[in-house]
């Protein structure tokens, strides 16, 4: 069967290796069966939910899109949009935030996080954020929503959303309820700095993540200056045990390769992390640097990138705007 296949970035800038092994990379296989039919979204709307500044939100949408190309996303076969150009989905969003118990909202661990302490600060926008998420997914009768682990409670949320919604207008089917495509083991690739924290955009030291468009030299440089531990690298995974940035590293390495961590330990079991390190930045680099290179070109052809956004969002329209006009008939508008 078909899949019908949705995900988005926020242009927030900084994409790093996390963002590549936990979606993009599984974005471009997808891209890459035609069975699918794909749609890779620049999430704009859900971008400022956070102050941005704009000028530098305009480049971070031309830099995400060039990203999704550079990494190997195929504009002829997939859709690549950016939100704000596809009113389907704020006008779906406020929809279906109406239909949602705030109680729902209130279990969101994200926002907690990215509230922070002072949550009467935080702006609406970002409390409702995954309504914002719900809608966008709907709205083209995704069945696969391919993320990393971090959104794994969002996806449960659009689920809830869909199948309440379906209930509650008795109209069965209506929504997709759609599936989460997360990858085991590699979900969630840590900071270089500190294994139990999730690697991020927003971490203050670059030395924390290998951004996508770094260089040899400094993808070189971070995995050099990236945290291990004293022990030599074990030969099973039950060893791996309480120590977070050593399984980190491995992790990223059989990401890279797709293999097994088993396999990566028969490799290197009982050999010192210095040497490992070795091989890690040749593989990284090789496989990073290029995409790199890509998106520095790339994202100088602002003609290009601006014609492939509105391209697809013309595509993209033409979907949600069907949708949403079904969406309206039902409430009774
Ligand atoms: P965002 O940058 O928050 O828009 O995230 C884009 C995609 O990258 C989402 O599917 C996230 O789940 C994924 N992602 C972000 N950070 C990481 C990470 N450290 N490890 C794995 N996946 C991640
Ligand atoms: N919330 C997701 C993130 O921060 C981005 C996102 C927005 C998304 N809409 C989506 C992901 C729809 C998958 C499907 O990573």
């Amino acid at each position: 069967m078909s899949k019908k296949i949705f995900s988005g970035v926020q242009p927030t800038g900084n994409l790093h290796l996390g963002n590549y092994l936990g979606a993009i990379k599984n974005f471009v296989e997808l891209n890459n069966d035609d069975e699918n039919e794909c749609i890779f979204c620049v999430v704009d709307l859900h971008a400022i939910t956070v102050k941005q500044d704009k000028e530098q939100l305009k480049n971070n949408i031309r830099e995400t899109t060039a990203t999704f190309i550079a990494s190997g996303i195929d504009p002829n076969k997939s859709i690549i949009f950016n939100q704000s150009k596809v009113h389907a989905h704020a006008e779906g969003s406020w929809i279906l935030s109406c239909m949602s118990p705030m109680g729902w909202l209130n279990r969101m661990t994200q926002f907690k996080e990215k509230a922070g302490k002072d949550k009467e600060k935080a702006s609406v926008g970002l409390y409702i954020y995954p309504i914002l998420m719900a809608s966008d997914i709907l709205l083209y009768d995704t069945t696969h929503v391919p993320v990393g682990e971090d959104q794994k409670q969002h996806l449960e949320l659009t689920r809830n959303i869909a199948q309440k919604f379906n209930k509650d207008f008795n109209s069965e089917d209506f929504f997709k309820v759609p599936e989460p495509l997360i990858k085991k083991n590699f979900s969630r690739i840590m900071s270089l700095k500190d294994g139990l924290k999730k690697m991020s955009k927003s971490d203050f030291s670059d030395l924390s993540r290998i951004n996508l468009t770094d260089t040899k030299d400094e993808i070189i440089n971070k995995i050099k200056k990236a945290k291990t531990d004293s022990f030599p690298i074990p030969n099973e995974e039950s060893e791996l045990k309480d120590r977070p940035e050593a399984t980190n590293l491995l992790g990223i390495y059989s990401s890279i390769l797709n293999q097994k961590l088993e396999k990566t330990l028969v490799e290197f079991g009982g050999k010192n992390f210095s040497e490992f390190k070795i091989q890690l930045s040749e593989i990284l680099s090789n496989k990073i640097a290029p995409i790199s290179d890509e998106i520095k070109r790339l994202i100088k052809d602002r003609e290009y990138l601006d014609r492939i956004l509105l391209e697809g969002a013309n595509k993209a329209d033409e979907i949600a705007n069907k949708k949403i006009k079904e969406i309206k008939k039902i409430v009774g508008f």
